[in-house]
């Protein structure tokens, strides 16, 4: 008997359906079943026939030869170049410049094949015309059928390839159109199969969905080794690219990009670029040393707060976590005095970067202070610290990095918990550390 070779399957719940239902007929979740391509059950063919598992300790390993990209920004959100066989998406919004990063990056490397299932040819050309770029070894096709995409991987077999993007890839094996979820899983997993045993480096590009996911609902982010967003303001010319996952290196990594008319640049020394530089002194404005993947940054954390006119005021974070930002809010008020509920409190990090650590709220907090009592903090003052909700300030990891960074860029003085106090004096730097929120609020008005 002919078996199907599809089924509908509940995202949710994982139950299979042979036809399509708006809900599923088992969980009655509305509109998550979607055609996938079935397993053929294969179990039985190899039982008994000695496929065996081997001992750890007889594998043997090879340090993973990385081979730098055309961009050393890029390489440092990799961890340190392109492993062999390393499968990479790249997310990001519509015109960020995720085509422009890629054909920048292996535009300098021998054997590169890209494949743009989004631009003609001519089109890709141009781009590269446009930024001068010495791309005599790429080869290039303008596909978006998965199996002339895998034959043409096949033949060509480039050390490195570039899917431009994701979404446009459709498979013969599925009925479903082209950037469903269906098809771009199916699309990813064949490519990422190829990719392991040709030992071929695979950029996939994947446009992030309004909910701000990688289209099909993190789908993807299992199959492949590393998942990087393009991230940035558009309507500054900075750009970031953040590893949030990475079998390869570590996390968090960042890079930054400047994009030009000669496309994009990278910025060895990106603390200057998240602290906007007032004239004097103003209210409302912190200077925070955070860490981003291994390296220290500065960045700028402002804070309005300003009489509310409703009866629920606004609590609303950019860059930084809003939750964090309302218990922040609540601690300042039960253990230093500071009463917020007839304000509405806005918070922003600059240039569009974004904090997911807790040593942000002590600038937070101070931020919120020094708008709140419209005295301007320093200029040439550096905060950072944790805070509990017992009003007591911890330390942060890797205090030292974070203030040597802020000496090198001329500040003077750093609040910081008491833990993260410096063996060794910092030169040019005064460091005064603190144990409770209280205190910090207190040298602040002594400063
Ligand atoms: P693109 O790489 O096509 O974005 P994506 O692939 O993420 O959709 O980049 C498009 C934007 O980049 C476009 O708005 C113009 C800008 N850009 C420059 O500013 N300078 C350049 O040299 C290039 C090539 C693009
Ligand atoms: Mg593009």
């Amino acid at each position: 008997m002919a078996r199907a070779k599809t089924a509908y399957v509940c995202s949710e719940c994982g139950s299979s359906a042979l036809q399509w239902f708006g809900s599923c007929p088992s969980c009655g979740a509305a509109g998550t079943l979607s055609e996938t391509a079935l397993d053929k059950p294969a179990q039985h063919r190899y039982a008994g026939k000695g496929v065996s598992s081997v001992s750890l300790n007889e594998i043997q390993t090879q340090d993973v030869q990385r081979s730098a990209t055309g961009l050393d920004e890029l390489d440092r959100a990799l961890g340190g170049g392109l492993a062999p066989g390393q499968v990479i998406l790249l997310g990001g919004d519509p015109g960020i410049g995720k085509s422009t990063l890629l054909l920048q990056a292996v535009a300098a490397l021998p054997g590169a094949l890209y494949v743009s299932g989004e631009e003609s040819g001519e089109q890709v050309a141009l781009r590269a015309k446009r930024l001068a770029l010495a791309a005599h070894d790429v080869r290039l096709l303008a596909e978006t059928q998965l199996e002339r995409v895998l034959a043409a991987l096949h033949e060509a077999a480039p050390r490195i390839a570039v899917i431009d993007s994701i979404q446009t890839m459709w498979t013969e094996a599925l009925q479903s159109a082209p950037g469903s979820v269906a098809q771009v899983r199916e699309c990813a997993a064949q490519l990422t199969r190829h990719a392991k045993r040709a030992g071929c480096a695979l950029f996939m590009i994947g446009h992030v969905t309004k909910e701000g996911a990688i289209a099909g609902p993190r789908v993807l982010e299992h199959i492949v080794d590393t998942v990087l967003y393009f991230e940035g303001d558009p309507h500054s010319s900075f750009r970031l690219v953040r590893a949030v996952k990475n079998r390869f290196g570590a996390v968090n990594e960042l890079g930054v990009f400047a994009m030009t008319d000669k496309g994009l640049k990278g910025v060895s020394n990106p603390s200057r670029l998240f602290l906007s530089r007032h004239e004097k002194p103003v209210a409302g404005s912190c200077v925070l040393a955070t860490i981003e993947g291994t390296r220290p940054l500065l960045v700028e954390i402002q804070a309005l707060v300003d009489s509310a006119h409703t009866p629920n005021p606004r609590r609303l974070a950019v860059g930084l976590e809003q939750n964090r930002l309302a218990m922040l809010l609540a601690v300042l008020h039960r253990h230093a005095g500071i009463a917020t509920w007839e304000q509405d409190v806005f918070v922003n990090a600059v240039g569009g970067v974004r904090i997911g650590e807790p040593a942000a709220d002590l600038a937070v907090c101070l931020a919120a202070v020094s708008s709140l009592s419209d005295r301007a903090i320093s200029e040439k003052i550096i905060v950072f610290g944790e805070i509990g909700l017992a009003g007591e300030v911890r330390p942060a990891p890797r205090g030292q990095e974070r203030l040597r960074e802020a000496a090198k860029l001329g500040f003077e003085k750093a609040i910081v918990p008491r833990a993260n106090q410096p063996k060794a004096k910092i030169a040019g730097l005064e460091v005064l550390t603190v144990e409770r929120v209280d205190q910090a609020v207190q040298l602040l008005r002594d400063l």
